[in-house]
């Protein structure tokens, strides 16, 4: 059998996967992973809090790691995530900021970070979850005290720091036609009319073994983004399974791997897919979602699931 990799190549199509450094110690994770996939995203260690412990201390420790391993299996990074409203450090949380002060904070932050990896991270979710559910801005600590601005902000630091890297906005629950969706593709087209240097829109596509995965509202959104010039990746593709159900849900979840995968098989605009981890060994399923688990191409043996078998066929 072909690995997913080479297949997806050649339909210029990268697949990847989520990892932390601590998960390349296991061989058949590392093994896994080389074999399978054309693309990395540290699924934690390049956020602020571990990028920037204390202010103006920086710790590119992991984030390198990682780095000097995709060259060293020429696979390609995408760095997640620049601006967030978790995972940011206590020092950051708990200070009063004067407008101008916050505003120097995630300047300094995003040159300093972009500028380390400049020439060796070919993406960056530069933005990450700015939207809630019902199309407004999210109420972060960002938005508090430096108003909408600050994506437009962060998108213009990161690229003056890395001019050749390739610019995302990610989020979750934007797959489809919904009031969050269209409230980014809004957004995305005044920054794009503005002349704000963005290049592409990820959706994280965390799902549950019976969530309808409708083709054809995807497709429309897929559409209008593209549209716009942007290029679309699904980010963090996990689909997660109930405890207390048995095998036969491996087949409702093979099928949605299988939409998710013709989707991006047909769009162009679609370039990069990544799985959030490799397998089920690794998830951040079980302690996010209570009951739930299995979200993954890969049991924790390392075996290939009914989903991996989908995906492969589509490819
Ligand atoms: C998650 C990680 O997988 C967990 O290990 C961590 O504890 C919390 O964050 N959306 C995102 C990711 O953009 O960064 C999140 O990753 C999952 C949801």
């Amino acid at each position: 059998d072909m690995p997913l990799k080479y297949l997806a190549n050649q339909i210029n199509l990268g697949i990847g996967a989520a990892l932390e450094t601590a998960h390349l110690q296991d061989p058949l994770f590392k093994q896994t992973l080389i074999r399978e996939f054309s693309q990395i995203t540290p699924e934690n260690e390049m956020k602020f809090m571990y990028l920037q412990p204390e202010q103006n201390r920086f710790d590119f420790s992991k984030g390198d790691q990682l780095v000097d391993f995709a060259v060293e299996n020429d696979m390609t990074v995408k760095g997640h995530a620049l601006v967030w409203h978790i995972q940011n450090p206590q020092w950051l949380e708990e200070g009063e900021w004067s407008k101008q002060e916050l505003k120097d904070i995630l300047e300094n932050h995003i040159k300093t970070v972009v500028g380390h990896y400049r020439g060796k991270i070919a993406y960056w979710d530069v933005v990450n979850e700015a939207f809630d559910d019902n199309g407004l801005f999210r109420d972060t600590l960002w938005y508090r005290t430096l108003g909408e601005e600050y994506i437009e902000m962060a998108f213009r630091w990161a690229h003056e720091a890395d001019p050749d890297a390739l610019l995302h906005y990610n989020d979750y629950s934007t797959e489809g036609m919904n009031t969050k969706s269209n409230a980014v593709y809004r957004h995305l087209k005044t920054l794009i009319e503005k002349g704000v240097p963005i290049h592409g829109v990820g959706t994280q596509l965390h799902l549950t073994g019976d969530h309808p995965v409708n083709d054809a509202r995807i497709a429309r959104n897929i559409e209008r983004l593209s549209e716009l010039g942007l290029d679309i990746h699904f980010t963090e593709i996990d689909v997660r399974i109930r405890d207390s159900n048995d095998d036969s849900d491996l087949q409702d979840q093979a099928q949605r791997y299988e939409r998710l995968t013709q989707l991006a098989a047909y769009y162009p605009e679609v370039d990069l897919i990544t799985t959030w981890g490799v397998s089920d060994k690794y998830s951040w399923i079980p302690s996010w979602f209570k009951g739930y688990g299995r979200a993954l191409m890969f049991d924790e043996s390392y075996q290939p699931k009914p989903a991996y078998h989908a995906v492969q066929n589509v490819l």
